[in-house]
């Protein structure tokens, strides 16, 4: 099992790292708490022991380590994870003292090193704390940016730890990515659009966005250069994704194709809405006005027009099916020009649509299949990825 160390300094986020941990185990990661003297005063170390299962490491000379523990699992890890990292051991790594446990350690590591940074706003934004960060950026260590909002002295400002979710993405991107990934731009598509019929009504499915931005974070954490363009959906997106919010069906094909001649992979997993209302009135239409019937007209079909415009992209798409699914994937592959089709049964239960599973059956233009059988829409993404790698791997390098 792949070990990560963590570095927990003493700041109030530091409650975040049990979280933290919890995240790294549910991806198979074993984990090896690291903590300041001074953390102690705020955590007692049994806690970490428990969620860990193993010996939080304080001290340099604790007599139940390994001899020159920090050389020992220094060769172990695949991350040296600091967080929360306060404004003392920035300053420390960034000149090299090493007059603990953690500041030791980080001189005998190889691995990659990311540090999480939590102070309060002026101590965060201090010239020296900057100077110290940049210096640790030339040497290779990568940041997670604190986030703004309410900080443990009561005032509003930057410094805020980062999510425990951004955190474990960006140090699963530095552990997990892939060579043919790095120089790649991956264009997705997630969640509903909505086509309105006057300021209050509109038409709409009920995509929840979850198959595309589990996408999302598997595309970036491969290492890849992400564009995220996602209808109207309450998820946050991975760390330096860049994103695009849309509404209707004409707003992200825009989108979309404002992106589409740099893009190398395209997955279009969007629930794009089919139909529109012919008219979009400007004021809230009144009951008793509404005649009986309403006439719709057809969105534009994005992704046929990629597959038509298509050059070196490779394309990825969808189809949500009820019946035929076979069949009709098949015809979508074809008519649309793709290079991978993803069909979804989205009559099964707690599947597709909403939930946070997925079955799908993959299809090919030379007639292969696969079938995924129920799993988490991240473990759907791994195995889509590892897919289009392969396909990746198949092109000819330009
Ligand atoms: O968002 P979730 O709740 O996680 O649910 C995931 C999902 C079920 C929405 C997803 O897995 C999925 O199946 N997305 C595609 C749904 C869909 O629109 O299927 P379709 O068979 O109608 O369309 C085929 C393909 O054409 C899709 O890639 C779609 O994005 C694209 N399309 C469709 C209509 C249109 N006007 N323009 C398009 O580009």
């Amino acid at each position: 099992m792949e070990k990560i160390a963590l570095g927990v300094c003493s700041s109030i986020s530091i409650y975040k790292a049990g979280e933290i941990i919890r995240l790294f185990q549910e991806e198979g990661y074993a984990v090896r708490v690291i903590m300041t003297e001074k953390a102690t005063q705020f955590i007692n170390p049994y806690l970490f022991d428990s969620l860990t299962g193993e010996k939080t490491i304080i001290s340099l000379f604790d007599e139940r380590q390994r001899p020159i523990e920090h050389i020992s699992l220094a060769g172990e890890i695949s991350l040296l994870l600091v967080a929360p990292a306060t404004a003392n051991m920035i300053g420390k790594l960034a000149s090299g003292v090493a007059d603990d446990f953690l500041s030791t350690f980080y001189l005998a590591v190889k691995c990659p090193v990311l540090i999480a940074p939590a102070m309060n706003e002026a101590m965060y934004l201090h010239p020296q704390t900057q100077e110290n960060i940049r210096r640790l950026k030339k040497l290779g260590v990568e940041f997670v940016e604190p986030e703004s909002g309410y900080l443990a002295c009561g005032q509003k400002g930057i410094g805020r730890l980062a999510s425990p979710e951004k955190i474990v993405q960006k140090s699963l991107r530095l552990i997990r990515r892939r060579e043919i990934f790095q120089d790649k731009i991956v264009l997705i598509t997630a969640g509903p659009t909505r086509e309105f019929l006057d300021p209050v009504r509109f038409l709409s499915n009920p995509s929840s966005g979850k198959m595309g931005y589990e996408l999302a974070r598997e595309a970036y954490e491969l290492g890849a250069e992400v564009i995220l363009v996602s209808g109207p959906v309450e998820l946050e997106p991975p760390p330096e994704v860049y994103i695009e919010k849309v509404v209707t069906a004409e707003e992200m094909r825009k989108a979309v194709l404002k992106h589409y001649e740099r893009a190398d992979v395209v997955i279009m997993a969007a629930a794009v809405a089919d139909f529109k209302f012919r008219e979009h009135l400007p004021a809230k239409i009144k009951k008793d006005s509404l005649s009986e019937s309403l006439a719709i007209e057809n969105t534009p079909d994005i992704l046929q027009e990629l597959g038509k415009l298509k050059s070196r992209q490779l394309l990825v798409g969808f189809a949500a099916e009820t019946t035929e699914i076979l069949e009709r994937a098949e015809k979508k592959l074809k008519q649309k020009n793709l290079d991978l089709m993803i069909a979804n049964d989205v009559s099964v239960p707690d599947s597709g649509f909403g939930s946070g599973y997925n079955e799908i059956l993959l299809l090919w233009p030379d007639g292969r299949s696969r079938k995924i059988p129920r799993a988490t829409k991240r473990k759907i993404s791994q195995e889509i990825f590892s897919e289009i790698e392969v396909l990746l791997h198949e092109r000819p390098r330009n």
